[in-house]
This record gives structure tokens, sequence and C-alpha cells, in this order.
């Protein structure tokens, strides 16, 4: 019994995640919950409701994430009908770029 709960406590300190104690990271992902969630697959599992919005873990696929951080903070304009355009705040955009990192695929 003991060893099943310190086992547990065990994986859940390894498992990777999303950084439970970076407090940049967590705003980052509440920001992006809020506002992307509906379209986009924000943390490291899971589809994309929308089906042409990449999953978020796989952006560093076809952008640099820093390079995102420009887009972010003067709006975001995809060219996509279906996308709004979205304007961070600098914090903000440092919060989600902190949380797009941590999220990439390898
Ligand atoms: C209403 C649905 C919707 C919402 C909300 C939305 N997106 Fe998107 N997003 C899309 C779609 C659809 C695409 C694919 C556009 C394309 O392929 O032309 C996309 C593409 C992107 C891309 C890739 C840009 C590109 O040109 O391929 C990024 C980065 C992105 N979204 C970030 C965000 C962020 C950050 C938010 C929240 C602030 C957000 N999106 C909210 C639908 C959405």
């Amino acid at each position: 019994m003991r060893r099943a709960i310190a086992l547990a406590t065990l994986l859940a300190a390894t498992s990777p995640a999303l950084a439970q104690d970076e407090p940049l990271v967590r705003r980052g992902e509440t920001l992006l919950t809020r506002h992307c969630a509906m379209c986009h697959a924000v943390g490291r599992t899971g589809a994309s409701p929308h089906a042409q919005a990449p999953a978020f873990r796989t952006l560093s696929k076809r952008y640099k994430i820093d390079g995102l951080e420009e887009a972010l903070g003067e709006g975001i304009i995809s060219g996509h009908p279906d996308m709004p355009e979205f304007r961070f705040s600098a914090g903000d955009v440092g919060a989600v770029i902190a949380f797009l990192k941590a999220v990439q695929e390898p």
C-alpha cells in the first residue's frame, strides 16, 4: 500500500506533464485553452476540433516557435477565414511561447 502511494507520487513528479510548477507555462496554457482550443488541439494529446487547424504541439515542424512571438504580439493573421485575429499583450505572448515550447513534439 505504502509502496503504491510512493510510486504514484514518483510518477506524478516525473511525468512529462505541462511543467506543472512553471507558472508561465501554465498561464500560456490557460490563455490558449481559452482563446484557441475551440479549433486547435492545445496540449500534448488530442486532435484539433477544427480539422484544418494544426495541433499546437506540431507547430515547430513548420514554424520556429520564436518566430511566432512577433505574430502573436502583432496579431495573428493566418489568411484563413475561420481564424479570427488575435493579439496578445507582451507578457501574455511570453507565456504562450513558453507553453508552446513545452508541448512541441520532438
Ligand atoms: C475558429 C477557429 C480557430 C481559432 C479560434 C484559432 N485558430 Fe488558429 N487556425 C485555424 C485554422 C483553420 C488554421 C489553418 C489555417 C490554414 O491552414 O490556412 C489555423 C492556423 C493557425 C496557425 C498556423 C498559421 C498558418 O498560417 O498556418 C497558428 C500558429 C495558429 N492557428 C494559432 C492560433 C492561436 C494562437 C489561436 C488562439 C489565440 C488560434 N490559432 C485560434 C483556426 C482557428
